[in-house]
């Protein structure tokens, strides 16, 4: 049973409780700062910002910010490996990278002071999932480069909890370690804690006995249906967590166990506009597109206007004053266009947990089918399930499915219960075997 005096706000700090008008006075402030920071710092500033035509005096009111250019991942590449710096190498304490699938990683920078920034922003994120100081929290999420683990791992530290630092993979370990120490948080990927999920029942274990109660989930889309699937599998409040490395890694945006409606963004330290991804004209909030940071506090490695791809819209403040994102629904970059309409793998997966008979794991496989591109469909039978009958009339509901809430016609493949492709971190939601042009 879950232990709802978690859903009361513990240990607010004053300026999640601040009005409007104080937030955006702090924000003002901490804009001119950062713009001034970044051109006097970084070179690559420097140069967007005077092949614009703007200088960091320009900046007066918030409304200002729309004459500065935009960062993307390509200005990252450029400076590789430590061009975007904006401190002397000697006092960046820590270095991350993201692998990105093409090409050379994304590599970020943090200054002792960012690390304590981050860490008491991670704090505040296992504070509003219901976390409290003196909680054990076994972290799954992957050590190295990859922010997720030791970005966590110090926030998790800096509220006064026990950290188990498992990392991910060799799941039976993970679960011999979850069933022996009995943590009250765990944190992963959603897809990796269906693995999880799939090792306790493997192992003949209730998974609705294992002693956390808060699942930390994040660093992929994931649908609300998963997140229904996830909590009523192991009985907890599944708590989705946004962030990406260009920005500072995990502890972007979080959402609010009491709430559960969306991610609220960490305002005080990251500036969020939505754009029109096409155009880049900045949307009003509410509209949906693509979602764009502006770093406020971050020394060793500012970001202006930074372009995630991350597709969301901007919504107001419910459980905290600072204003929410909706569940990013996919990134620009993972959209699919069957036949002329626009596809995410996140509505795939709302369509599949609607099917009582199938596993939630899945992969989409892109192909091409004479000039226009297919889409198969690799899905798994529940074990209860997998006889033939019963998946050909799986595949049948599934494929009906698709086309009526999708519109699109997809080939469903039902496998035999555990063979999609497992991962232990981001999950590979498509496949694209499209012959290269
Ligand atoms: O994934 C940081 C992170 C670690 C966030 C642990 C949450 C928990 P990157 O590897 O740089 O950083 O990948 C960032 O992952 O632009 C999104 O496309 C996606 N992403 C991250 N969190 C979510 C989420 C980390 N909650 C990229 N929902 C981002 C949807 C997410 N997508």
């Amino acid at each position: 049973m879950l232990d709802k005096s978690r859903y009361t706000p513990f240990g607010l700090e004053p300026i999640e409780k601040a009005s409007r008008d104080e937030l955006i006075a702090l924000q003002t402030a901490r804009l001119k700062w950062s713009l001034r920071h970044a051109y006097d710092n970084v070179a690559a500033y420097r140069r967007k910002f005077e092949a614009a035509g703007v200088n960091p005096d320009d900046f007066r009111t918030i409304e200002d910010l729309a004459k500065f250019p935009y960062t993307t991942k390509a200005d990252l590449r450029e400076n590789y490996p430590f061009g975007m710096f904006a401190v002397p190498r000697e006092q960046i304490a820590r270095v991350h990278a993201s692998s990105g699938t093409t090409g050379k990683p994304t590599v970020v920078g943090y200054t002792a002071a960012d690390i304590g920034t981050w860490s008491n922003i991670i704090a505040r994120c296992i504070r509003a999932s219901g976390g409290r100081p003196g909680m054990m929290i076994h972290i799954s999420f992957g050590y190295g480069l990859f922010t997720g683990g030791l970005g966590m791992h110090y926030g998790a530290e800096r509220l006064g909890c026990t950290v188990i630092p498992v990392s991910g993979g060799m799941t039976e370990r993970q679960v011999q370690l979850l069933v022996d120490f009995k943590p009250d948080i765990l944190m992963a990927t959603p897809s990796y804690m269906l693995v999880i999920l799939d090792e306790f029942r493997a192992r003949g274990l209730d998974p609705r006995a294992a002693s956390f109660q808060i699942g930390i989930c994040g660093a992929e889309p994931w649908t609300n249906s998963m997140r229904a699937e996830i909590e009523s599998a192991f009985d907890i409040d599944a708590i989705d967590s946004y962030g990406l490395s260009e920005v500072i890694g995990p502890g972007v945006s979080h959402e609010c166990v009491e709430t559960k409606d969306g991610l609220h963004i960490w305002e005080d330290h990251f500036y969020p506009e939505v754009i029109d991804p096409a155009t880049g004209v900045v949307l009003a909030d509410g509209e949906r597109g693509e979602i764009v940071f502006t770093s406020l506090t971050k020394i060793g490695m500012p970001v202006i206007r930074y372009r995630t791809r991350d597709l969301t819209r901007l919504l107001p403040g419910t459980a905290r004053g600072m204003r929410r994102m909706e569940k990013v629904t996919g990134r620009s970059d993972d959209m699919m266009i069957i036949r002329g309409v626009n596809v995410f793998p996140t509505q795939i997966e709302e369509a599949l947990l609607s099917c009582d008979g199938l596993a939630p794991h899945y992969q989409i496989e892109l192909r091409r089918d004479g000039r226009l591109d297919a889409i198969r469909l690799l899905v798994e039978a529940k074990h209860d399930h997998a006889d033939a009958e019963a998946r050909a009339a799986q595949a049948r509901i599934l494929t009906a499915h698709i086309r009526s809430t999708i519109g699109i016609g997809v080939g469903v493949v039902v496998n035999d219960p555990g063979k999609i492709e497992r991962s232990t971190g981001k999950a590979r939601r498509v496949v694209d075997l499209r012959p290269k042009a």
